[in-house]
């Protein structure tokens, strides 16, 4: 082995242990800095010598292609479910059930049951092999390169593992995950997701696994599968997967009486509202291998396992009003005010009631008394109302028609499932909502301005739009006032903004005039324009003209761009206020095109070509992608009439192929590339 192999193993070793470390067993061992550090010097060798690059690899976790669809593929042993029960009775006839078929001890292991994903996991010679979902429970998709993304699942396994084997367990989103990302959906006017589970599984479809590796996903493993396990009893392959890398349940414990399982459900029952993921009940296996080889299976689940499932937590309560929120894009959400009840440890006043469809479904009359739940979801819906109690003369209430905020006549858009307010220029929340999100920290980052001082501003008619921002001067905010309402005692104070506070927000203002255009794109708010799409769509431009006058058909083109964000694009430049806003912030020297680093054109022999680059390469696709770029090309993601060549490496989509030779475009392999950009 020479010493660029020994060093390159050496940093896959250290980089591995980091990650154990930090996301499996949740004790940091380095610093940020010094990782990074670790994980560039990996990325620069494994560049330089592609031969050396393997699968494991730390750097493989991002990286893989876009994939348009998930092949389908055959479980080795059928995923089955379990038998569900609700019950303590239930529960003691399935312990009566057991002893009667095994003529042993019975003991009895409880795990947590978690609320995510079913995810099957292959490992051959400690490499991760393949993922695949659970699927109708015999067949599922592959997902390995979504699944590579998560941290927590180690590529390269430690100790004395079996040379093959299947581990089965949950892909997980962590609350605070979950409320980022649905945060994120909400700032570019994208539905939020119902629960973490749903965003698990939504996650795992995402046909980019870079956009995967963001989420944040998590996973326990509980079940291993294989011809040599190297264990006896489940608790011991909990331990033995513990050794060997992986992250499994953190709570385990064994009972022999079916007393000291139920006081185990009882405990977490109350305990679960603690823990910083879902749970959605408890699950109770036999311990030992033997019995429950010898216990068996139905053609649907095991004998020798149950879950026993949570009930929701539910209260009778009666209904006060509802209220109307709308949203930074123009959504309209029903809230309903309740008469303050305990749900779940805490007191709920107030329940969502999602949209114009959920609350119809629900009829919902004057002074219901209605039934409030707290299950997956962390906020309280209503999921009934109770009629015997309803008076006979109440109404039915129903949803507005105008806007509560600036009185417009609302709309219900094709496809989608959301009410809208039309008037985004004028609607109050519209207006602030568009001011927060332009100066919030990934945009343009004017940390001197914040939710309170914005209001104050829009109060005083300072600032109707973006472009106002920077018309702001000293003495139009010097003095300016500002009410603070107490919470508790409801008393007001006054404050007003003072020397220091002016010139802080002044040179905030400032410095965002150096922020990159991506960031200057994102930050307008252009509906599903999120920050990924706000770079590729900089990158693939380079400036706001080319970008404005984009036909659909072009933007398309680019990579993420689907037709809604596109339609969502061409809508925004059509709009003259729009345009205006625009002029208005090129005029204050924002930044509107994009930095000549990114463009770095080496020489543009490709003279603006369309290309798709698609399939494995000798070196990684980025890469390459970057290359077509320098050489003066465009990357684009599908192939169409106005492609120039497709470059195909191994394994590329059979589809892609028959696209290009229906429509006569060249393809051309990595090495006829090469020899084009030498030539030019
Ligand atoms: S063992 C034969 N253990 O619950 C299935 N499952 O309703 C053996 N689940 O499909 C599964 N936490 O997706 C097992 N600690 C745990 C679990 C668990 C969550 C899920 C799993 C399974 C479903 C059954």
């Amino acid at each position: 082995m020479n010493s660029v192999e020994q060093r390159i193993n050496f940093l896959k070793e250290e980089i591995n242990k980091h990650n154990h470390n930090y996301y499996v067993l949740d004790l940091p061992t380095i610093s940020d800095f010094d990782f990074d550090q670790l994980l560039q010097e990996l990325i620069h060798l494994e560049t330089q010598y592609p031969h050396l690059q393997t699968p494991d690899s730390p750097t493989q976790r991002v990286g893989g292609e876009v994939i348009k669809q998930f092949e389908t593929v055959s479980h080795i042993f059928p995923m089955l479910s379990l038998g569900n029960t609700y019950s303590n009775e239930e529960l003691i006839e399935f312990d009566k059930r057991i002893k009667g078929l095994v003529s042993q001890d019975v003991e009895y292991v409880c795990e947590l049951k978690y609320d995510g994903v079913a995810i099957s996991l292959i490992y051959e010679n400690g490499q991760l092999l393949r993922a695949v979902t659970r699927g109708d429970g015999v067949q599922g998709d592959v997902v390995t390169q979504n699944i590579k993304t998560i941290k927590s699942i180690p590529l390269k396994l430690m100790g004395d593992y079996p040379s093959f084997f299947e581990v089965r367990g949950e892909v997980i989103l962590p609350h605070k995950k979950f409320d980022q990302l649905n945060l994120e959906k909400e700032e570019i006017g994208e539905q939020p997701f119902a629960n973490p589970r749903n965003a698990a599984s939504g996650s795992l479809k995402l046909q980019d696994p870079a956009e995967v590796a963001k989420r944040g996903l998590d996973c326990r493993l509980y079940l291993l599968l294989g011809d040599d396990l190297k264990s006896e009893t489940q608790y011991d392959a909990i331990r033995n997967l513990t050794s060997w890398g992986f992250k499994t349940p953190e709570i385990i414990e064994k009972y022999s009486t079916i007393t000291g399982v139920l006081q185990f459900i009882e405990k977490w029952n109350t305990e679960r509202e603690k823990l910083p993921f879902d749970i959605d009940g408890i699950v109770i296996k036999v311990n030992s291998f033997a019995q429950q080889t010898q216990l068996g299976a139905t053609a649907k689940s095991p004998r020798w396992a149950i879950a026993y499932k949570f009930k929701a937590k539910r209260v009778l309560t009666p209904l006060i009003s509802v209220d109307y929120q709308v949203g930074r894009t123009g959504v309209v959400t029903p809230v309903a005010n309740l008469k303050p009840v305990k749900l779940a440890g805490t007191i709920v006043k107030r329940a969502s009631l999602h949209n114009r469809d959920v609350m119809e479904n629900l009829d919902l009359h004057e002074h219901d008394f209605v039934y409030v739940e707290k299950g997956g979801e962390i906020i309280p819906k209503i999921v009934g109302v109770e009629v015997s109690q309803r008076d006979i003369f109440a109404s039915k209430i129903q949803f507005i028609e105008l806007c509560p905020e600036c009185g417009s006549t609302l709309i219900n858009k094709e496809g989608e499932a959301g009410t809208f307010c039309p008037n985004e220029s004028h609607c109050p929340p519209q207006i602030k909502g568009k001011l927060e999100h332009f100066i919030s920290r990934k945009a343009m980052n004017i940390d001197s301005l914040g939710e309170g001082k914005i209001d104050v501003l829009f109060q005083n008619q300072l600032v109707d739009n973006v472009a106002d921002l920077y018309d702001l001067s000293y003495e139009k905010l010097i003095g300016l006032e500002k009410k603070l309402i107490n919470e508790t005692d409801g008393s007001e104070k006054t404050i007003s903004f003072q020397d220091k506070t002016v010139q802080n927000i002044l040179n905030g203002i400032d410095q965002s005039k150096n922020i990159p255009f991506d960031r200057v794109l994102f930050a307008l708010g252009i509906r599903f324009v999120g920050e990924t799409t706000a770079k590729k769509l900089a990158n693939h431009f380079q400036n706001i003209n080319n970008l404005s006058n984009a036909t659909f058909e072009e933007l398309i083109q680019v990579e993420d761009v689907g037709e809604k964000v596109a339609q969502s694009i061409c809508n925004y430049f059509l709009q003259p206020e729009n345009l205006e806003i625009i002029v208005r912030l090129q005029n204050a020297h924002l930044r509107f095109e994009a930095d000549e680093q990114s463009k770095k054109v080496i020489a543009d022999l490709l003279n603006g070509a369309s290309i798709v680059v698609s399939g494995v390469f000798s070196i990684p696709r980025d890469q390459l992608k970057t290359m077509v770029e320098q050489y003066g090309g465009k990357n684009v993601s599908s192939i169409s009439k106005q492609t120039q060549f497709l470059i195909a490496g191994d394994n590329m989509g059979p589809e892609k192929r028959k696209k290009a030779e229906k429509l006569s475009i060249p393809i051309i392999s990595e090495q006829d590339f090469y020899n084009m950009i030498q030539q030019g």
